[in-house]
């Protein structure tokens, strides 16, 4: 037999044009905090003031904070928390991709909680208090690729220790998300494709992560990998082709959200933020990319026909002779096609003399305790070796 559990509390608005919606959808606050990055894009685009705009017609007033820089900081989400507090916002609206709106679900923590940030952190140097609450969130995406819209997680990087944590608490899981697929149409071709690489494998990982345990785990993660395996490609050839945009927003926006919302990602993503953390520069996606095709020959051997599934979810017939690799050899064929092979660490700073601490930092400062495999410090070093170029 098969079992379920399921929690995923976001009003979900889906689709072309649905940005308008947020003039009349039943926001949770009277006063939203509105964070963005600090590259000025959104107001760049005109996105910033069409929902400054959209918040006034709702009868909403609305505060700007614009210091995010990407991969946030435990510094601006305090900074973003004070901000709220000084002017009475009793909401958070994060507006872009998964820096702004982490950043909105850190700082809606922050408004209604003492002490700092890294005080509730669970790992590392973190001071393990828990979260009861939080302040209500809204999401407007302009990005496929993290989930956050729909998870109970935010990452956030402490620059004085150079931890990159997860915050995973029910009370953050955003109240509304408005995912406009319009608004995504002009993301630069690297970003889509890290993005898009992101999203499929926070799916993929879940599926492994849940060994078939939950069954809409595999529900969502299987119509991800397929939509992300078919569409990315076509995506990645013309970013303005709007199906493409659509079916992949639905992927990473949704679907793959929601299988984050169920179970843990693998240490795939343990490794690949810790990356991120002690190399700011490093896109999230590129950091998942840099050790793909390394990671999953060395887990080929310890869970081969949950590989094998996903290739063929990806178009690639499992071969009986080399268990696990048709996983393997569908992501390197998704890769070449995208431009992404073999993306070189070295053109981000990252030396080889780096490896060890990397490793350290994975497995004693965050842990890599709740996989459906274990990978040794050797095994992690292996993997970085192969993958460097
Ligand atoms: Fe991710």
């Amino acid at each position: 037999m098969f079992k379920v559990d399921t929690y995923t509390p976001t009003r979900v608005v889906f689709g072309p044009g649905r940005l308008e919606d947020l003039a009349t959808v039943a926001l949770p606050g009277k006063k939203a905090l509105v964070c963005v990055t600090e590259d000025g894009l959104m107001k760049k685009l005109g996105i910033q003031d069409r929902v400054l705009a959209l918040l006034e017609k709702n009868g909403v007033g609305a505060v700007v904070y614009d210091g995010i820089c990407p991969n946030p900081t435990r510094k601006s989400v305090m900074e973003a928390a004070k901000i709220a507090k000084e002017n009475g916002c009793d909401f958070t609206l994060g507006l872009g991709g998964g820096s702004s709106i982490d950043t909105a679900k850190a700082a809606a923590v922050m408004m209604v909680n003492p002490g700092d940030l890294w005080d509730y952190a669970y790992a590392g140097t973190g001071g393990r208090k828990e979260i009861k609450v939080a302040a209500p969130v809204v999401t407007v995406s302009t990005t496929a690729g993290t989930g956050t819209e729909t998870d109970p997680y935010c990452v956030v990087t402490n620059e004085d220790t150079g931890e990159k944590l997860d915050f995973a608490v029910d009370a953050i899981f955003p109240a509304i998300s408005i995912i406009d697929p319009e608004l995504m149409v002009s993301l630069p071709h690297s970003l889509t494709v890290y993005q898009g690489f992101d999203a499929l494998f926070h799916a993929a990982e879940c599926y492994i992560s849940n060994e078939h345990n939950n069954r809409l785990v595999d529900l969502y993660a299987r119509d991800s990998v397929e939509t992300v395996a078919k569409w990315l490609p076509v995506v990645s050839e013309d970013g303005s082709n709007l199906e493409a945009r659509v079916n992949m927003s639905y992927a990473a926006n949704i679907l793959s959200g929601y299988t984050q919302a169920l179970i843990n990602t693998t240490s795939h993503h343990i490794i690949a933020q810790t990356i991120g953390g002690l190399f700011p520069g490093v896109a999230h996606g590129a950091s998942l990319i840099f050790i793909a095709e390394a990671y999953y020959k060395k887990v080929c051997a310890h869970r081969p026909e949950l590989l094998d599934e996903l290739g063929a979810m990806m178009g690639v017939a499992a071969d009986p002779a080399n268990p696990g690799k048709a996983y393997v050899d569908a992501l390197v064929d998704l890769m070449k096609k995208t431009g992404v092979y073999r993306l070189p660490m070295s053109q981000y700073g990252i030396k080889p003399e780096d490896f060890q601490k990397i490793v350290d930092v994975t497995v004693d400062g965050t842990g890599i305790d709740f996989e459906a495999y274990k990978l040794t410090k050797e095994d992690l070093l292996d993997i970085l070796k192969e993958s460097y170029c």
